[in-house]
């Protein structure tokens, strides 16, 4: 054969392979997936695909599953993880006794797929779930699959999936994380459910917790109030005496969601229209440490130091109460004293994350005051709870020993009560005297009747005392008003059609941005913030405040927010004209703006920015002054938006300095971009070069060095220069406005 016919003939090969493998779904037992020929299955929808690939810098040759039409290769499962293939001489097939098996460049076997039921006439299908199946040709029944992808997760939790136990196989389905980008191997991390009586996930580091979500408890985490169903996807835990496992679906088809393990982290992901951003990760901050402060030991994130004792305790360590000494944990004031059930109470700890559940006891059917006797009889018992809030709460747990990994969570409304000494109602039923020799000397006064009523109520008051020895105490949790209205995330979820693609106005640095429509027919902008840059509650709720205090017809106005779960949101006056780029940018739409209209957005943006600056009750910077960001109402009024990297100074600081430099190149100013200080200098900057877009209709796309010659900075280098060193300039502007 000359080399010409072979060429022929091997290149004709792969056409054919290109034009005829790529749309099969399945293999059967006398066909194969081979690396060298470079075929693939596609699942029926086209959204997965398996195949061979090779990870980040790797040579190796890995067989894996991944997204097919979303633009960052994303690889949700891997077959050979711990035994690479050194070359592409990989093949995938049904071997003759119907065992799914991938075989190296010596025949042996990489891989194979752990199949129990004896197989026979088999396929191998990828199914629209991204479900690798080995399965009878013609029986399509789940049930009955010989082996399933789904059933043996890589680092990534797909919908549908069934993470946990099942309990007639022993079989585990957890998530382990990639050792590194390049090597798909087992890492350290992974994630997964524990068996105990009152099951909960427990992410860990190689052999070692290193965080709890805390237990389910009907609506979600108590120690992440975040994994709870959203617009985008729901989310629910089965538990039975054949299987116990989370699991969720997507709700929108249009939106992607996984969770996967990093690693470092447990992340979950949207993915809307090819953009990928990230809804939340785990663990959140040093607090979701497991047993970072010990036993007995509250973490409080933004206190200091972040890990006290629970009241009735002290630091168990005499020494300073340092990082090191925490994880001794904390020792009861007074100690125990368990035969005298008299003097044994319960204070109620408001919102917490329930404690580890390594010793616990679960009845599903005990109201909580059995739950309370159960608990007060033995003297281990050193806690207990409702397992199940819904519907006001039903179940009980209760917990033996000392209690591990609590901390507050504000969002989640589970209630502990931990035993104590009764030592706090002994003050209390001394005030209770008091109180009594007081009413009776005042009733003695109004007579036999009065008397009467009043030790009515004094036994009453006193039986409430002794049979329910709580101390409640809300620890957490107290909603304080904000100025600004409330909406429901039910409320915002209607008006936007559910989040929906179709409602999308826009996007920011700080999440997305829908147009909603309340019931009573106003208009509506419903800005979502992602995750990753939810501050933390008192923050966003000082940010909502601070907005709300800020009113001036060129700043876009707030109407309410929404905190509930995971989700924080803001909303603002629709504005129908959209943002200023939209036009100034946009060759057909740049002729509505005639000179005035321009003139007339310029000393808009100036009035509204010299208010933040100068003339309201807070010194603002916005720091991200640019088209984007004013907005234009129904008579081209502009109005300046997006304060959520807004900085607030005291009203005689000019100038800070940051770390993280947010913001948009193009506006910032240099001595911002380069060292971090922002100053109102810097707004004026970027209002400069708004200045000159709106003038000129180009955008200034290049940076602001001076050796770039050719953006619009650089063109009107000097006048800027100018602008800047004779702040305040919108003061000035506004002479002539
Ligand atoms: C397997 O793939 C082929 C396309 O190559 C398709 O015609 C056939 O229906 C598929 N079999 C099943 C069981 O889906
Ligand atoms: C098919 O693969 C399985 C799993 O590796 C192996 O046990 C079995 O012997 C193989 N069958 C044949 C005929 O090679
Ligand atoms: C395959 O065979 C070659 C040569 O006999 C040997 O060097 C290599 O280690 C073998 N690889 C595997 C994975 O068994
Ligand atoms: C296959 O199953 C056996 C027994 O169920 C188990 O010990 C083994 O670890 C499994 N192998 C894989 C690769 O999952
Ligand atoms: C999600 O909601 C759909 C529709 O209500 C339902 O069919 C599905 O079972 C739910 N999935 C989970 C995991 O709760
Ligand atoms: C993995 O974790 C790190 C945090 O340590 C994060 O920066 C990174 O974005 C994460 N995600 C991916 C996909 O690597
Ligand atoms: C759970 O509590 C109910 C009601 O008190 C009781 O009838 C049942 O026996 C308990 N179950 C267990 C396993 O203790
Ligand atoms: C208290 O509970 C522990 C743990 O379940 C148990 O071992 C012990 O026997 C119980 N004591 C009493 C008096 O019931």
């Amino acid at each position: 054969m000359d080399i010409s016919a072979f060429v022929f003939l091997s290149s004709s090969f792969f056409l054919f392979y290109f034009l005829f493998s790529h749309a099969a779904d399945n293999i059967t037992q006398s066909q194969t997936l081979s690396d060298i020929e470079g075929t693939t299955l596609v699942s029926k929808d086209g959204g997965f695909v398996v195949g061979f690939f090779s990870p980040g810098d790797s040579t190796n040759r890995y067989l894996g599953i991944w997204y097919n039409n979303i633009p960052i290769k994303t690889f949700v499962w891997v077959a050979n993880r711990r035994n690479p293939i050194t070359d592409s001489s990989g093949v995938l097939m049904v071997n003759s006794s119907g065992s799914l098996v991938l075989l190296n460049q010596n025949s042996t076997v990489a891989w194979s797929a752990n199949s129990t039921k004896e197989a026979g006439n088999s396929i191998v299908q990828l199914l629209d779930s991204g479900n690798l199946v080995l399965r009878k040709e013609n029986d399509e029944n789940p049930e009955n699959y010989f082996w399933q992808s789904y059933d043996y997760p890589s680092d990534t939790w797909l919908p549908g999936m069934k993470l946990g136990w099942d309990l007639r196989t022993g079989l585990e389905r957890r998530l382990t994380a990639w050792k590194s980008p390049d090597d798909p191997s087992p890492g350290e991390l992974s994630w997964g459910i524990e068996l105990h009586n009152y099951p909960e996930i427990v992410m860990k580091k190689g052999s070692k917790v290193y965080f709890r979500t805390g237990p389910w408890n009907g609506l979600g985490f108590s120690g992440l109030p975040e994994i709870r169903a959203t617009p985008v996807y729901n989310f629910s835990f089965v538990s039975n005496k054949d299987e116990v496992y989370f699991i969720f679906d997507n709700i929108q088809h249009s939106v992607i969601s996984i969770a996967v393990l990093n690693q470092t982290r447990y992340e979950r992901y949207i993915w809307v229209n090819g953009k990928r951003s990230l809804y939340y990760h785990f663990p959140r901050d040093e607090c979701d440490t497991y047993n970072l402060c010990g036993v007995y030991g509250n973490c409080i994130i933004g206190e200091s130091p972040k890990c006290q004792c629970i009241q009735g305790f002290k630091p168990k360590s005499t020494e300073t109460w340092n990082p090191e000494e925490w994880s001794k944990g904390c020792v009861r004031n007074t100690q125990l004293s368990c035969q005298d059930k008299q003097k044994i109470g319960f204070v109620k700890f408001v919102g917490y994350k329930l404690p580890d559940t390594t010793y616990s006891w679960v009845n599903q059917s005990m109201n909580l005051e059995e739950c309370r006797v159960k608990c007060l009889n033995n003297c281990s018992c050193m806690a207990y709870s409702n397992s199940d809030i819904r519907d006001g709460g039903s179940g009980c747990v209760i917990w033996y020993g000392d209690l591990i990994d609590i901390r507050p969570t504000a969002a989640n409304r589970q209630d502990v009560y931990i035993r104590m000494p009764a030592s706090e109602q002994v003050k209390g039923k001394q005030k209770m005297k008091v109180i009594v020799i007081v009413v009776v000397a005042i009733a003695s006064v109004f007579g036999v009747l009065w008397i009467l009523y009043c030790l009515c109520k004094m036994t009453s008051l006193r039986d409430k005392m002794e049979n329910n020895v709580m101390i409640d105490q809300n620890i957490e949790g107290q909603s304080e008003d904000l100025e600004v209205p409330f909406f429901s995330l039910a409320t915002i979820a209607t008006a936007t059609n559910n989040f929906s693609i179709n409602n999308k106005l826009g996007e920011g640095g700080f999440g997305l941005v829908y147009k909603g429509t309340l019931t009573d027919g106003q208009e509506i902008a419903v800005k979502r913030l992602s995750q990753s840059s939810v501050q933390g509650l008192n923050e966003f709720k000082n940010e909502v405040t601070l907005i709300a205090k800020l009113q001036h017809r060129n700043l876009v106005r707030l109407l309410g927010y929404c905190i509930e779960g995971h989700e924080t949101i803001l909303i603002y006056e629709y504005m129908p004209n959209g943002s200023l780029d939209s036009f100034i940018f946009d060759q057909t739409r740049v002729g509505v703006l005639g000179w005035s209209m321009r003139f007339n957005i310029i000393c808009g943006i100036a009035r509204g920015l010299l208010y933040l600056h100068e003339d309201s009750r807070l010194r603002i910077i916005h720091r991200d002054l640019k088209a984007s960001n004013v907005l234009l109402d129904s008579n081209m009024n502009p109005k300046i938006s997006d304060f959520g990297m807004a900085k607030i100074f005291g009203g005689d600081q000019t100038e800070g300095n940051t770390k993280r430099v947010v913001g948009t190149y193009g506006y910032m100013a240099p001595e911002y971009a380069i060292d971090g200080l922002f100053s109102v200098k810097s707004d004026v900057f970027s209002f400069g070069i708004l200045l000159l877009e709106i003038l000129s209709g180009k955008k200034n796309r290049g940076s602001f060095h001076p050796s770039h010659g050719q953006n619009l900075v650089g063109n009107e280098k000097n006048h800027l220069h100018q602008a800047r060193t004779n702040h305040p300039q919108p003061m000035k502007l506004l002479l002539h406005c």
